[in-house]
């Protein structure tokens, strides 16, 4: 899709979706932005604004599933594409609550599906999760490779691209690009914009910005005997720049291909959780106090992406570092210790 285009952005006040905003109008397109802020704040939008220079063409504060609201959104602009990240992420929350999980992941996209139908908008870049291929027993991991959700959280994202597939399949007018992406953190190097959690953090790096920030105590070390090289976890954590740029180029790449196509966004590399306390404790010069403790249940040993195929079809490759994640990241934790202003 060359040139500027006007882009829903659903989620777009969290904190992939909020850098993407800002990468889409660094770029010249226009912005609309729907978020039900269960989990972020409209302290975020201000701050889209100011890093980007300009403003969202408009911002809504409503619930995919509230759907006059939404089709009253449709109603009011003319949507080139939708960029979908809305939803909850917690693994172990969903795994209590399985219910709200289906209904808000699944639900709100079946209601967008609906909207986006029903007012002629037929091009959607899909939020997914490396966590659809569960338990992997394979590094580095491939599109083709098997889904294996092992929780409510990926089964709600694997639902949804089989659902948002057969869409694609059975109205040709339809194209996706689904985005599993692996882990992303960090933060815009401005330190404006960044990873704001509700509550105390479930993910391993706001924790560590909040150990840094002396506001926890210590990290848990989920686990040292899990089949890695020292012991812990390993994941591919990625920029979340880089997970922004990669929606930015997935909006111009939307045409290539009829039908849904599904990408790893990741750096190929893997990291271990206490290769990333070091990385954190070299970024914010201090020590970060841990303990080991047992594996936190659900948890897989290790989870690295495989980009070729990304990288092939869009020559998008994740540039930044692991030194930079964690820089980025204390810079925001340090400019922001109680997250966005209300
Ligand atoms: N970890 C700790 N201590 C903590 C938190 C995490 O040791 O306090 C470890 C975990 O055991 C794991 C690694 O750090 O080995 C990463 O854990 P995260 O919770 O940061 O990330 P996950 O890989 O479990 O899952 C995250 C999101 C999911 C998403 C997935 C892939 O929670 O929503 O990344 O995108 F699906």
């Amino acid at each position: 899709m060359p040139g500027s285009s006007t882009v829903l952005v659903t989620g777009g006040a969290g904190f992939i979706g909020s850098h993407t905003c800002v990468e889409l109008l660094d770029h010249g397109h226009d912005v609309v932005i729907v978020d039900n802020y269960s989990n972020s704040s409209p302290g975020a939008v201000e701050r889209i604004a100011k890093v980007a220079g300009r403003a969202p063409v408009a911002v809504y504060e409503a619930d995919l599933l509230d759907r006059r609201a939404l089709a009253a959104v449709f109603a009011d602009h003319s949507f080139d594409a939708v960029i979908h990240f809305a939803a909850r992420k917690a693994v172990g929350e969903s795994v209590e609550q399985p219910v709200e999980y289906y209904d808000t992941n699944v639900g709100g996209t079946t209601a967008l599906l609906r909207a986006m139908h029903d007012h002629g908008v037929h091009r959607l870049v899909f939020s997914s999760s490396c966590s659809v291929y569960g338990n992997a027993d394979k590094v580095p991991l491939t599109e083709g490779d098997p889904a294996d959700p092992t929780n409510p959280y990926a089964t709600s994202k694997w639902l949804c691209e089989q659902i948002v597939a057969d869409v694609c399949r059975r109205l040709p007018g339809f194209s996706a690009l689904a985005l599993r992406y692996f882990n992303p953190v960090g933060a815009h190097p401005s330190g404006l914009l960044g990873e704001v959690p509700r509550g105390v953090p479930n993910n391993v790096m706001p924790y560590l910005a909040q150990v840094a920030a002396g506001r926890l105590d210590r990290l848990r070390v989920f686990g040292d005997d899990h089949a890695t090289p020292d012991g812990t976890g390993v994941r591919d954590y990625l920029h979340v720049m880089d997970v922004a740029e990669g929606h930015r180029v997935a909006l111009e790449h939307l045409d290539d291909t009829r039908g849904m196509t599904v990408f790893n966004l990741g750096t190929g590399r893997g990291t271990s959780v206490l290769e990333l306390v070091a990385a954190f404790r070299r970024a914010c010069g201090k020590p970060i106090p841990y303990e080991i403790t047992g594996r936190r249940p659900g948890d897989v040993a290790a989870l690295v992406a495989d980009p070729t195929a990304v990288t092939r079809a869009w020559n998008w490759t994740a540039t930044r570092d692991l030194t930079a994640m964690a820089e980025d990241a204390w810079r925001f934790q340090e400019l922001n210790p109680s997250g966005y202003p209300d």
